[in-house]
């Protein structure tokens, strides 16, 4: 487990002209709205509610810095577990941020787009979903990918299926199947597996995150609340990948045996 202990903003934010290696996707369990509430004597939901902020803070870094993907994890398909008044809250909460941030989104040239299952949301934020992706769908500067009634697992599984049934239509023939092929049917198709995970709310654990897509992400770990994740703290992240060597299981480059 990975603390950064020190602030490194200041400096990053002085340097970053000279730091090239900005990670191309950026992935983040937003966790510990509801302990951040609770230490304040407020319900959960206040908490929900300031992570909103933070959702916007971390656009506008990845647009600050040119990172080109940005997945939230916003509510697992192990979240409908919670009490049905925090499940209805957040739905609400979903919707209420669609029809309010989509038109500045739009501005930002941002393409909004949903991992997930959507069959069981309720039907108007399903709607609200498709709008704003077809509002965005030209957008450029940054994907920004909602994981709702997203599981990792789920994900898998969803893929398997599909092909088990393009294969019994004929469509696809086993030998076909391989590592790249597999996850063009995963929700993440197209897209770079995320280069930095960043885990805020003190506890180390993936909770069904993009299971498949993180086989080599840097994880990014911090002991504050999502609530209180801003703006200098996405910099350290960006700051503490830039300093990672990455290996993919080969060895150091230039390196001699
Ligand atoms: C993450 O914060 C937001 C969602 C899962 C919707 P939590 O609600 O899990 O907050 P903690 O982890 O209980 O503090
Ligand atoms: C992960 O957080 C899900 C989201 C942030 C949406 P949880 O709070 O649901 O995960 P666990 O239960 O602590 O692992
Ligand atoms: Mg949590």
């Amino acid at each position: 487990m990975i603390h950064m202990k020190c602030k490194l903003s200041h400096w990053f934010k002085k340097k970053s002209p000279s730091v090239t290696n900005i990670p191309k996707h950026i992935a983040i369990i937003m966790d510990g709205n509801g302990r951040w509430a609770r230490q304040r004597g407020m319900p959960r939901t206040a908490g929900h509610r300031v992570g909103m902020d933070r959702v916007r803070d971390a656009v506008a870094i990845c647009l600050e810095y040119g990172v080109p993907y940005l997945t939230l994890y916003a509510f697992s398909t192990e979240n409908w577990k919670r009490p049905e008044e925090e499940v209805r809250f957040l739905m609400d909460l979903f919707e209420e941020a669609l029809k309010s941030e989509v038109d500045k989104l739009d501005q930002q040239n941002v393409r909004v787009r949903f991992i997930g299952l959507r069959h069981n949301l309720r039907p108007s934020l399903r709607e609200l979903m498709e709008q704003s992706e077809a509002r965005t769908s030209g957008n450029t500067a940054l994907t920004l990918n909602l994981a709702i009634n997203y599981g990792g697992r789920s994900e898998i599984v969803t893929a398997a299926r599909r092909i088990a049934e393009d294969v019994r239509r004929g469509e696809v023939d086993p030998e076909q199947i391989d590592e790249s092929f597999f996850g063009n049917y995963l929700f993440t198709a197209g897209q770079p597996d995320p280069d930095l995970l960043i885990k805020p709310g003190g506890e180390s654990r993936i909770s069904n995150f993009l299971l498949w897509q993180i086989a080599y992400t840097e994880i990014y770990y911090s002991t504050k609340f999502w609530p209180d994740f801003k703006k200098a703290d996405m910099r350290d992240a960006i700051f503490f990948y830039s300093q990672r060597e990455r290996r993919f299981g080969g060895i150091k480059r230039g390196e001699s045996i």
